[in-house]
This record gives structure tokens, C-alpha cells and sequence, in this order.
């Protein structure tokens, strides 16, 4: 089989992970999203890159699309062609917002729609490649599938399962300047908890999947996290105060994924715009996205799984 010659279109929303206690778990796929188009060519990869990353991130075979893509020929049994990636991105980088997840979920879907037929891949299979680059499942995920995502690693590797956001939820995310290491921040948690937060965070988590489905009015309940939040602060004061100070008027707001970006639960549009407020009056520079949920998740178009 040659794939020369075959292209695809590939686009993935940009996601956060967590949302307060579902820590590696819960995910949420948002409007804002990278765009790729990827051709097979004979051999090398080249890569361009417009907005997001332009000038800073590699242009070679270790950019993460380029990465993700060749592990998944190799997983696949498909001798890898050479790639042309054109990317259009607009996922902030290290914020919290997934975009190293999107990055992976890019490459594995545009190795599996150039593949095409000729190979046959499901969900799982494109859950399991992501999820071995990313090392957790809970970005990718929502990343692939969209909507809300459960996700959980057995024996077996990853799973997941899709939710639907009750319509009455509307997402603030707030994004600062700084940028924060995902490793940097998982190497702040401790490798034991209190069995009193680990309670905690589970009535919180169970809590929120009612509160995100069923009943936005318990959100500020449901956003309470004991096992990452409070370990991580120090690394990203400014985004602890404005969780705090988001808290403190009564809105959910959380830790985006590792940060340092906050994402704000609301459970109407007026109150958004109210945490929004909050968001302006801070010291530091944050600039708030008024985002909806993105529910087709990643999507392949030119030569479809
Ligand atoms: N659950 C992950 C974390 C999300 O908080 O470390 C970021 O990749």
C-alpha cells in the first residue's frame, strides 16, 4: 500500500481537563481549535505553522502532530510515508487549554485517515495511541470524541464515555500571559492524599456530573477539588488568587487542567459576564474567551476513517 499522495484535513478543539476535582478524569472539549491539512509524501516530514507556535515550535519529525502521526503508523503496522503539515492553530500553548493533547489527537487522526480503508481503526484504538503519548486520557478525550468525557484506565488501557452539557452552562476561561509546565506541575503532587479528601473529591466529582447534566444551580458545590489544586498554587500565584477571588462572589471557577488558565462554571450567561468582571479588574493581564462546549470533537475530512 502507498500512501503518497493522499491528504486530510484534520481539526481538534482544544479542551480542559479536571474541572475542579475530576482530577485526570473529567474532561471538556471548547470551541476554539487547531486546524492541520497533511499530506503523505515520499519521504522527511515538513511542517509550517500559522499562528499559535508560529517561529517557536519545531518545524521537523519532532513536533508533536509529526510525532503523534509516526507513532500511530508504527502501532498500526503501516510503514510510515514522509509528511507535509500545513497547521493553522489557535490553542494557546501551555495554558491549561490542552493544546499538547490536541496536538497528539491531530497526528493520530491524520495517520488514521491516511490509512484510510485500508487499515481499520475504532475509537478505542484511537483512544489508546493518544492516550500512550499523553500519558493521561483525560485531554484527549474530550480532544477525539467532544462534549464532556469521562475517561478511565484499566488493565486494558483507556476508556471513555461522551455527556451531554446541560444547555444552561455557559464557559468563561481565562487566560494570562504566563504559561505553566504540565510535568512541572504533576511533579507538585504528593503520591499520597488523605483519605478525607479523597472523599471529598469524589462526592464533588460525582456531584458535578449532575451539576454539568442535570442541575447547573449546584456547580459552585460541585468545582470543589482537594487532591491538585492546592499543591499547585504556589507554582501559579496569580492563578490561585483569581480562582480564590472568583470563589469568594460565588463562581465556579477552577484550575484548567495543569493551568495557569481558570475555567469559570456558569450556570447562566449573566453570570459569566459578572465573573468576567472580576477577570478585568485583576492586576495581572488575563484575557477572558467566552466559549461554548465543542461537541463533534476531532473530525477528519479528505480521506475518511
Ligand atoms: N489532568 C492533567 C493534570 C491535565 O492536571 O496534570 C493536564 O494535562
Amino acid at each position: 500500500m502507498t500512501l503518497v499522495g493522499r491528504r486530510v484535513r484534520v481539526r481538534v478543539p482544544a479542551t480542559s481537563a479536571n474541572l475542579g476535582p475530576g482530577f485526570d478524569t473529567l474532561g471538556l472539549a471548547l470551541n476554539v481549535h487547531d486546524e492541520l491539512d497533511v499530506e503523505a509524501i515520499e519521504s522527511g516530514v515538513e511542517i509550517t505553522v500559522e499562528g499559535v507556535g508560529a517561529g517557536e515550535v519545531p518545524t521537523d519529525e519532532t513536533h508533536l502532530v509529526a510525532r503523534a502521526a509516526l507513532h500511530a503508523f508504527d502501532r498500526l503496522g503501516v510503514p510510515a510515508p514522509g509528511l507535509r503539515i500545513h497547521a493553522r492553530n489557535a490553542i494557546p500553548h501551555s495554558r491549561g487549554m490542552g493544546s499538547s493533547g490536541a496536538a497528539i489527537v491531530s497526528g493520530v487522526l491524520a495517520a488514521v485517515g491516511l490509512v484510510g480503508d485500508d487499515v481499520d481503526v475504532d475509537d478505542a484504538t484511537v483512544l489508546r495511541l493518544a492516550t500512550e503519548l499523553e500519558g493521561h486520557p483525560d485531554n484527549v478525550a474530550p480532544a477525539i470524541f467532544g462534549g464532556l468525557t469521562i475517561a478511565w484506565v484499566d488493565d486494558d488501557g483507556p476508556h471513555h464515555t461522551e455527556l451531554a452539557v446541560h444547555r444552561g452552562v455557559s464557559l468563561l476561561v481565562a487566560v494570562p500571559q504566563e504559561r505553566m509546565s504540565t510535568s512541572l506541575a504533576r511533579s507538585l503532587q504528593p503520591a499520597d492524599v488523605p483519605h478525607a479528601d479523597a472523599v471529598f473529591n469524589l462526592s464533588r466529582a460525582a456531584l458535578l456530573i449532575a451539576a454539568l447534566t442535570q442541575t447547573p444551580g449546584l456547580l459552585f458545590a460541585a468545582t470543589e477539588d482537594r487532591l491538585h489544586q492546592r499543591y499547585r498554587a504556589s507554582a501559579m500565584p496569580s492563578t490561585s488568587r483569581l480562582v480564590e477571588a472568583l470563589r469568594a462572589a460565588g463562581h465556579a471557577a477552577v484550575v484548567s487542567g495543569a493551568g495557569p488558565s481558570v475555567l469559570v462554571l456558569s450556570s447562566d450567561p449573566e453570570q459569566r459576564l459578572a465573573a468576567a468582571e472580576i477577570v478585568a479588574a485583576q492586576e495581572d493581564s488575563w484575557e477572558s474567551h467566552l466559549l461554548a462546549v465543542d461537541i463533534k470533537g476531532g473530525t477528519v475530512e479528505g480521506n475518511p476513517r
